[in-house]
């Protein structure tokens, strides 16, 4: 189990890294999809709808930080449009997007040490670290992308 959820997540970032030179928005937007789907697991292991699994929570962990350190390679300058939701802030604001890149970085660096070789022990400990980094896709997004509605 947690083998095929760690290969998955590693598939989906290479796969990313593939298609990156022609296509950055297709790209960053892959990751973001790889993320929303492990907050989405997290928020289910929180919530109780998804039993707490230890190697599931390590995987999303490992996925969400994964990201965080790739994501920032995605977005030459100015590059957004039609397809894309990406906010002018990004290179308008290049030291604030930094900061919203590393805070996102340091936040899932936390979660990583906690997950150690098994994965965060109990639900509790899950919690204590996995909330602190969801609280970034909002903060990013206030900020960093366009609202569409
Ligand atoms: C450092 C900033 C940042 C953080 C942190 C961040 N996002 Fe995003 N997210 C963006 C930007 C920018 C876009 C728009 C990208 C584009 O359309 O080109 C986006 C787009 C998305 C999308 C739409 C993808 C698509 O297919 O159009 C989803 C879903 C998403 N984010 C979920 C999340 C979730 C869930 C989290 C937290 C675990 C998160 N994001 C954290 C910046 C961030």
């Amino acid at each position: 189990m947690k083998t095929i959820l760690l290969s998955i997540s590693a598939l989906m970032i290479s796969a990313a890294g593939v298609a990156a030179a022609d296509d950055p928005i297709a790209v960053r937007k892959a990751l973001m999809q790889a993320t929303a789907a492990s907050a989405a697991t997290s928020g289910g292991m929180m919530k109780g709808d998804i039993a707490y699994n230890p190697a599931v929570a390590k995987a999303a962990i490992a996925t969400l930080n994964a990201v965080s350190h790739a994501y920032g390679d995605f977005f030459p300058e100015g590059l957004s449009g039609e397809n894309s939701t990406a906010s002018p802030n990004i290179w308008e604001d290049t030291d604030a997007w930094q900061q919203a890149l590393s805070k996102f970085q340091i936040d899932t660096q936390a979660a990583v040490e906690v997950s150690g070789k098994d994965g965060p022990a109990d639900l509790a400990s899950f919690q204590a670290v996995i909330g602190p980094v969801l609280s970034n896709c909002r903060s990013c997004h206030e900020n960093f992308r366009v609202q569409t509605n």
